[in-house]
């Protein structure tokens, strides 16, 4: 590479080109080039680095502004100062467009081109450093980009993970506690499948009401849940053949409540605990443990509560061995609408009583 601060003398005319050159290099001390031919010219201009240019416009082959165009295109910061015996208007005129730093016209001051060259050097000097610092900072931009890009994406798979993990975590902590509503179920060899089969007949119903897949989702949690609080229960009180004494009544009617104080650390079961919690409760504000009447009872425990007594009304029971046929249960259930059943999930399950 040639030093910096150096120029390029591009004429046609040889005596102007060493009058320049002699200017130049030894009043001026600066680092010279001169060609005559441009096609000489350009080849060094592209291979070298060049800081001002020193041309006419009147060059065969090169007339006007072609000779320009070719210079910029290889260095677009390149200083052009246009040599013509008289200033040329026209170029004058598009003298920024075309990239023209100046004119040197006759008759030659020195001062005053040794002054432009200097401001040349400095101003190319100055923008090709410009350029630089700007192609740095660009593809810092661009690796900072790309870094972002790796960590956004490994927040993404983090996340992902986090909640596969807490879903695996959720599916565990269901199928534990569903394993622990089973082993009550199981209890008592009469209600054993009873969650299962309340579950079941509950999804059903409330499929029929179009409920949300989230809310069904709840709804079956719950079915097979609501009645874990009996863990609480004594065996003798749970599977005992004859009534209950009115003490024993109290401690069987305390299970929902109990059921939900057991479910209420897991906090991602906070609807299926409401559920559990309200599984007893009449239409008519009779049932327990609120005394909670018509809309004021969640929708899903209505739901639940009319499974539950279908499903104890048709399966056999430590109180009832033979169970009641499927009619006979119908027309209990028809018979407690508007008391203890709310009269939308009767009609819904008179729909899809006969699929179950
Ligand atoms: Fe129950
Ligand atoms: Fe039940």
């Amino acid at each position: 590479m040639m030093p910096s601060n150096s120029i390029l003398l591009l004429m046609n005319n040889e005596e102007t080109l060493r009058y320049f050159r002699e200017q130049l290099l030894i009043d001026g001390g600066y680092a010279v080039t001169a060609e005559s031919d441009p096609e000489a010219a350009l080849a060094l201009f592209k291979q070298n680095q060049f800081d001002v240019v020193l041309t006419s416009s009147d060059i065969p082959g090169f007339e006007g502004p072609k000779i320009l165009r070719e210079l910029k295109a290889v260095d677009p910061y390149c200083v052009i100062l246009l040599y013509g015996e008289t200033l040329n208007y026209e170029l004058l005129e598009d003298s920024s467009g075309l990239g023209i730093y100046d004119f040197v016209t006759k008759p030659i001051n020195s001062e005053k081109l040794f002054f432009l060259v200097r401001k040349g050097i400095e101003l190319h000097t100055l923008q090709v450093s410009h350029s630089r610092h700007v192609a740095i900072l660009k593809e810092q931009n661009t690796s900072l980009q790309k870094q972002n890009i790796l960590l956004a994406k490994r927040i993404e798979d983090s996340a992902r993970n986090l909640a596969r993990l807490y879903e695996d975590l959720r599916v565990v902590y269901m199928r534990t506690i569903r394993v622990l509503a089973h082993a009550i179920d199981a209890r008592d060899h009469y209600t054993h499948d009873h969650s299962e089969n309340v579950a079941k007949y509950a999804v059903a119903i409330a499929r029929q009401m179009n409920m949300t897949v989230k809310e069904i989702e709840i709804i079956r949690d719950a079915s097979e849940l609501h009645d874990l609080g009996k863990i609480g229960i004594e065996d003798t009180i749970l599977m005992k053949p004859a009534g209950l004494t009115p003490e024993e009544w109290q401690l069987v009617k305390l299970h929902p409540q109990m059921g939900a104080q057991i479910l209420e650390p897991l906090t991602f079961l906070t609807d299926v605990i409401e559920l559990v919690r309200q599984h007893h409760e009449h239409f008519d504000g009779s049932g327990y443990p609120s005394g909670r009447r018509g809309e004021d009872i969640v929708m899903g425990a209505r739901i639940i509560h009319l499974a539950d007594a279908f499903e104890a009304m048709t399966s056999p029971r430590s109180y009832r061995k033979v169970p009641l046929s499927k009619a006979e249960a119908i027309a209990e259930i028809m018979r407690n609408t508007n008391t203890q059943f709310d009269p939308r999930v009767v009609e819904a399950f008179m729909q899809i009583v006969n699929t179950l």
